[in-house]
């Protein structure tokens, strides 16, 4: 193999949306970050003609050329292995070597299925360990790539969540402009709260189209609503705004709702937040399960922490990643 290494590992971190979920697969602005949560992915060439994806007790094992053949499944997650399993053969056959067999160890601290990113990251890591691989490391490469890959997920991904997992940051996206950096005047305090329940992205974003379908003049009100709050959330951001930005996330959870997208649970452990204090919450994400965002004073965030924790869900406070995909 010319200009190839037999082993490479990469990782890539976790997401939240801040504003804009579901409306920026409309066409509409979104505002997005990387989280300090990663995936790692360690990938080996094998003389065997398989591909072998490992993570904790899952696994499976298809045929290189074979690839509807699973020859081995022992798994537990299938929803969340076959799509690294197609990002490792579009590598392969892009990079015509589809003659080898590739082993790849998959180490996650981002739950599946709660709306942290979990898919675009396993995708954007596993892309860029493979590229590492034939000694491709293009930045943007990883992004077309993985963005491609993740629509094996669901079909109308809108590409946000990839390119926050490749790049890091805080993202600002307009439909006519492209990815833009967000730098905020003053740091913020943001926790996150996962219900636990666990939802499938495809499946709520194909929820939100048939509402849409079949409410066409609610959605377009709903958007234009959306766009404000995203005017808004932006600004109160670059100035420093805290109050401002807390509001901004409680008033895109009124949206969410009306989507119908939220969950009793998601519901509960906002008001948790908002009645010890927090300055604003939302869910993040696809909804209808998965995980809520809360935006806290930043003077007064470890005595809330420590409330809030209490009550039922898992809790975390997380930093900003600005690394994006890390490769070696
Ligand atoms: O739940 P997640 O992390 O897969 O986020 C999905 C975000 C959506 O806006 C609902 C879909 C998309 O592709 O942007």
């Amino acid at each position: 193999m010319s200009n190839s290494i037999n082993k490479a590992v990469s990782s890539a971190p976790a997401k939240v949306i801040l504003f804009g979920e579901h409306f920026v697969v409309y066409n509409n602005p979104a505002i997005v970050a990387a989280i300090n949560k990663r995936i790692h992915v360690g990938a080996q060439t094998n003389n065997k003609l398989h591909i072998n994806i490992r993570s904790g007790e899952n696994s499976i094992c298809i045929l290189t050329k074979g690839n509807a053949n699973p020859v081995l499944i022992r798994d537990k997650d299938m929803l969340f292995l076959y799509p690294i399993f197609k990002c490792v053969s579009h590598v392969l056959s892009e990079k015509k070597k589809s003659n080898i067999g590739i082993d790849l160890d998959i180490d996650s601290q981002i739950p599946y299925g709660e709306g942290l990113g979990s898919s675009a990251a396993s995708c954007v890591a596993t892309v860029a360990a493979l590229y590492s691989l034939f000694s491709d490391n293009n930045r943007n490469q990883i992004y077309e790539t993985s963005k491609l890959m993740e629509q094996n997920i669901h079909k109308n991904s809108s590409g946000v969540d990839c390119y926050v997992c490749t790049f890091g940051g805080i993202i600002n996206y307009e439909p006519d402009k492209g990815f833009s950096n967000i730098r905020p005047k003053k740091k913020f305090t943001l926790l996150i709260g996962s219900t636990g329940v666990k939802h499938s992205t495809g499946e709520v974003v194909s929820q939100v189209k048939e509402f849409r379908d079949k409410n066409s003049s609610q959605f377009k009100n709903l958007s234009l609503k959306a766009n404000v709050i995203y005017k808004r959330a932006l600004n109160s951001m670059l100035e420093g705004d805290e109050l401002e930005l807390g509001r901004m996330f409680t008033e895109n959870q009124k949206l969410l709702s009306a989507l119908g997208v939220s969950h009793p649970k998601i519901e509960k452990m906002i008001d948790v937040c908002l009645n010890s204090g927090a300055l604003g919450a939302k869910l993040t994400g696809a909804g209808r399960g998965g995980a809520i965002i809360a935006l806290l004073p930043h003077d007064k965030s470890t005595e809330m922490v420590a409330k809030i924790s209490k009550s039922p869900g898992k809790w975390m406070v997380v930093e900003f990643d600005y690394n994006g995909v890390i490769v070696g």
